[in-house]
């Protein structure tokens, strides 16, 4: 039997979501594992149908209650690109393809937006978001995080990018540990708990 409301399955095989994910529910003393299986990633123009797709396609896989995360980065001066593709555009034209596009342009505001879906075989899945405002760095500067952590400075951050952070400095401003934040709250309240 699973400790309901106490233990949290992250579909994820990325470590550094799954760090973050592990501080976060610390605070709310869940306990969370790492599951490495393969989940659909749909394209799609809407991160909730992505996130939506993924935790029903896990489930199907491994049978139990997971969650799972879906981020992007959108740049207004870009019309809000990446966006839902941004894993395609990290590797393709990555951090500096990013800097190159905003060569010359002096708004700089972006966010970063997350849905963490949880799904279980007995509910439908439910969505949860966060969001994160700052603006695209005029360089690289970091080394920790991942993705286009070393070009984002999230406001109320200090300029410092969030790959000048540790994962509890980010964890206060990101766009992550916002939804998983809600996520924990609605996990551990109520009479009907998920495990
Ligand atoms: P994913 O599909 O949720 O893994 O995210 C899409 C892409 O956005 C990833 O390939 C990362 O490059 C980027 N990304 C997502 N979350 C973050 C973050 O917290 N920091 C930096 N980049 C991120």
């Amino acid at each position: 039997m699973f400790p309901r409301g106490r233990l949290a399955f992250f579909v994820t095989s990325n470590l550094h979501k799954f760090n973050e994910a592990r501080q976060v529910f610390s605070e709310y003393k869940v306990a969370t594992a790492m599951l490495k299986i393969k989940a659909v990633e749909i394209q799609d123009d809407n991160l909730e149908n992505i996130a939506k797709a993924s935790a029903i396609d896990a489930v199907k896989t491994c049978g139990l209650p997971i969650i799972v995360e879906d981020a992007g980065l959108f740049i207004e001066a870009l019309n809000g690109f990446p966006g839902p593709y941004s894993s395609y555009v990290y590797r393709t034209i990555g951090t500096i393809g990013i800097l190159k596009l905003m060569k010359n342009v002096d708004k700089r505001d972006a966010y970063f937006q997350s849905v963490v879906a949880f799904n279980s075989p007995e509910e439908a899945p439910k969505c949860f978001h966060g969001k994160a405002k700052g603006k695209i760095s005029l360089e690289e500067r970091g080394s920790l995080g991942f993705g286009f952590d070393p070009i984002f400075e999230p406001s109320g951050g200090g300029n410092r990018t969030f790959a000048e952070m540790t994962t509890n400095e980010k964890n206060e401003h990101s766009h992550r540990a916002g939804a998983l934040r809600k996520f924990a709250k609605w996990y551990t309240s109520g009479s009907k708990r998920r495990f």
